[in-house]
């Protein structure tokens, strides 16, 4: 696969290395060229054929294309009959879009604590936070690495709660041999362009009734009961109807068109971050600095959208963000997925959280940063970071 790399990273040398980059090959821009010349490029084919492709890939009857991960769970939520007074269990461990689509709908986001191995919610304190109020469970597959399914399924099915997914992190993903989105009730992925895959911003949910796929596909757009290509193609009927105030969230065909050539590469893509991140824990086993990833005891594939370590200050003698500018001396750049969302004023002020009540989270959002990791990236600019740390901590 011949990828472009952007001119500042092509090189191995000292130039600024950014922690990821969109992994566009030409078959990628050949695709979306054609899609401008066509002369259709909103909602039409392209998003009918990626739909279907994504269906197939994930294993699951139902594929919804929207223009971001954030819309796709406000969308699941909306479609769940999920509003004002109801509760939604979700993790603190996140970025902030998964909270705020809770928050979009009318419904009170209520955080549990992380594990202090996996970073995802842990499930075995979630049934002390179900109330009559509660409608739904929110995971997120954290970095990639799935939540421990099998007992979330179990208590939601016990108390009859939805569960959408958060799987921003996990396409491509599986959990004990079955691919996230194979199984379950509703997952939500992001094409942002620092994804494992992209369509320029976009996203899409996987959804196993019927009943939700249908009424997602119709508050997708305004409420419309059909698509623009299902009105002016030539079998289209022009003729509408409006049946809910629905919202703007449809995929384009030109995302689409990005899309298609970029989810058949997808599993190479996953394999060559899986390469790199063998070779960033074999550099740092034994280091007391920094924690990589941490054994999972349970059977999983991590696609690894983000390389996330945590920073240990008392051995590392330095702070995350000290350790963030030092590398950026180095000409290499960090990511910090994510401050723990209860720490933001925002929420905070409107839901009383304050720190200490999720001293898991917390105690991660203070350490973790993301070291740079995507498909195209060389063994050379990969021992760049490995050196850089080496050089950093003293090590041979
Ligand atoms: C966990 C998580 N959920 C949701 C989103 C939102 O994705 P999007 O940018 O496609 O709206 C992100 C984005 O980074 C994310 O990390």
């Amino acid at each position: 696969m011949s990828h472009v790399v952007p001119k500042n990273i092509s090189q191995e040398n000292e130039d600024f290395l950014p922690f990821t980059t969109a992994c566009i090959d030409e078959e990628t821009i050949e695709s979306a060229v054609a899609c401008l010349r066509s002369g259709w490029v909103a909602t039409g084919p392209r998003v009918q054929q990626f739909e279907k492709d994504l269906s197939h890939y994930l294993e699951c009857p139902h594929s919804v294309a929207v223009n971001s991960a954030t819309s796709g769970l406000h969308l699941a939520l909306v479609a769940c009959g999920i509003g004002k007074g109801d509760e939604v269990i979700t993790t603190p461990l996140t970025f902030v879009s998964t909270v705020n689509s809770i928050i979009h709908t009318g419904a009170t986001p209520v955080l549990v604590d992380v594990e202090d191995n996996t970073y995802n919610i842990d499930v075995s304190k979630i049934e002390a936070a179900i109330t009559p109020r509660t409608k739904a469970i929110m995971p997120v597959h954290f970095t990639g690495l799935s939540v421990d399914l099998d007992p979330l399924y179990d208590i939601a099915k016990k108390y009859n709660l939805r569960v959408i997914e958060d799987a921003a992190h996990a396409i491509g993903s599986s959990y004990k041999g079955r691919k996230i989105g194979s199984f379950g009730d509703i997952q939500v992925y992001s094409f942002h362009p620092c994804k494992n895959m992209t369509t320029a911003e976009g996203g899409a949910i996987s959804v196993h009734d019927e009943e939700t796929a249908k009424k997602m596909r119709v508050l997708r757009f305004h409420g419309i009961d059909k698509d623009a290509w299902d009105r002016y193609s030539k079998d289209g009927d022009q003729n509408l109807n409006v049946i809910a105030p629905g919202y703007k969230y449809n995929m384009s065909d030109l995302q689409a068109s990005i899309g298609i050539p970029q989810l058949k590469k997808l599993d190479e893509m996953n394999v060559k971050r899986q390469k790199l991140v063998d070779r960033y824990q074999e550099a740092f086993k034994g280091w007391d600095e920094i924690t990589p990833p941490q054994n999972v005891p349970y059977d999983h594939f991590n696609a690894f959208h983000i390389y996330a370590i945590l920073v240990n200050p008392e051995a590392a003698g330095r702070t995350r963000d000290e350790l963030i500018t030092e590398l950026k001396n180095y000409n290499i750049g960090c990511g910090l997925h994510y401050p723990a969302v209860h720490l933001f004023p925002y929420y905070q002020e409107t839901y009383n959280f304050k720190r200490g009540d999720f001293p898991r989270a917390e105690t991660i959002s203070d350490r973790i940063m993301s070291l740079p990791l995507f498909p195209q990236m060389s063994d050379g600019q990969q021992n760049r970071v490995i050196s850089a740390l080496k050089q950093i901590f003293n090590k041979s």
